[in-house]
């Protein structure tokens, strides 16, 4: 059985996927997570569990050792847009120098090939929609640019030791596992459906950042992309590079765009609740529109997204 490493897997996305790997026999399962904001009680128990943290050079050889894996799926990273312009410094270390640690600890053990979770952050304020790969890269956070800077170093990993990759950017993801077991259990939440469904179920004000945009309803559009949706784009990606693909960039979204209020709207009609909104000021650096171009994905992987916003909305909220 192909031996895939998952740092990163006791968190939102990438308990998922492990959970979608061991559940189907893919692979054997290996997992490194620091736990900084994962949960070990989100990890399939047939998956080997490290906590270590990826700055940590010598926790990685010893894991490299033992494990020896031929594909690795990297989520580990801190995703705070808000914190990481507050402290740089943290996003920096954490995403870029623990990346570069891990590819590190994979040249020295012969492995070349890694499947990354980018993000759509890496286009910043978007000139055309639907957004595609050949977009600028002109990120508007730190979160935005330590992506950025991962994906060019995955680049100098390619020309120099061959290590081959696919950079997925993923749009927004929200939803729960199929069996509803795993899903998005972040603190802060700054994500939008868990919030409106916070509300929901507390009866509590939902805050709506900013009513004055120039979209259909003044309210921010986004393109939701249900996390089952995702991870079967990751097993796609790794049996792709398994077969020997070439290095590559896909957005991963499903091309529609969804508004606050069109979200809010669902989810009073999901939950049955009502509860009352809040308009505050924009929040610095939300652009208007984000919805992706995913032409490319399904010409290379015979990826399409098959859950609707409503299924993402349901299962979010069959987690609650
Ligand atoms: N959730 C989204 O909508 C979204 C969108 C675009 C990109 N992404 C990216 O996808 C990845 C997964 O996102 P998520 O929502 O599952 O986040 P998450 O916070 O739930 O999971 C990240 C996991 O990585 C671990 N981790 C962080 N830094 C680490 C380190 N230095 N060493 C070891 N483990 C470490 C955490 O403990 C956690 O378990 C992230 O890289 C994120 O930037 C997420």
């Amino acid at each position: 059985m192909t031996k895939i490493l998952v740092t990163g897997g006791a968190g939102y996305i990438g308990s998922v996927v492990v959970d979608m790997l061991v559940s189907n026999d893919i692979g054997e399962v290996f997992i490194v997570d620091n736990l900084s904001t994962g949960h070990k009680e989100a990890v399939n128990k047939k998956a080997k569990f490290f906590e270590a943290d990826l700055t940590d050079s010598e926790a990685l050889k010893i894991i490299f050792n033992e494990v020896k894996p031929e594909i690795v799926m990297h989520f580990a990273g801190l995703s705070q847009v808000g914190e990481s312009n507050k402290e740089p410094e943290k996003y920096h270390r954490n995403n870029v120098f623990g990346g570069e640690c891990l590819l590190k600890a994979m040249v020295a053990n012969g492995c070349k090939k890694i499947v990354f979770s980018s993000s759509a952050a890496v286009y910043g304020e978007p000139m055309e929609i639907p957004i595609s790969e050949m977009h600028a890269l002109k990120p508007i956070s730190v979160y935005g640019e330590t992506k950025v800077l991962f994906e060019e170093m995955l680049d100098n990993f390619d020309s120099v030791h061959g290590l081959k990759s696919i950079c997925l950017r993923y749009f927004n993801a929200g939803g729960s596992s199929e069996n509803g077991q795993f899903g998005e259990m972040h603190e802060p939440e700054s994500h939008l459906i868990p919030n409106v469904l916070k509300a929901a179920k507390n009866g509590s004000e939902f805050k709506l950042f900013g009513d004055n945009y120039e979209t259909k309803d003044g309210t921010c559009v986004r393109d939701y992309i249900h996390v089952v949706d995702l991870a079967k784009a990751h097993l796609l990606a790794a049996k792709y590079l398994l077969s020997g693909g070439q290095s590559d960039t896909i957005n991963l979204g499903t091309g529609k765009g969804f508004s606050v209020k069109e979200i809010v709207e669902i989810c009073k009609d999901v939950t049955g609740k009502n509860f009352n909104i809040k308009i505050e000021d924009r929040r610095a650096g939300d652009p208007a529109v984000l919805v992706a171009s995913n032409e490319k994905a399904g010409k290379l992987f015979q990826w399409k997204p098959e859950k609707s916003i409503k299924e993402i909305v349901e299962s979010a909220w069959g987690m609650g």
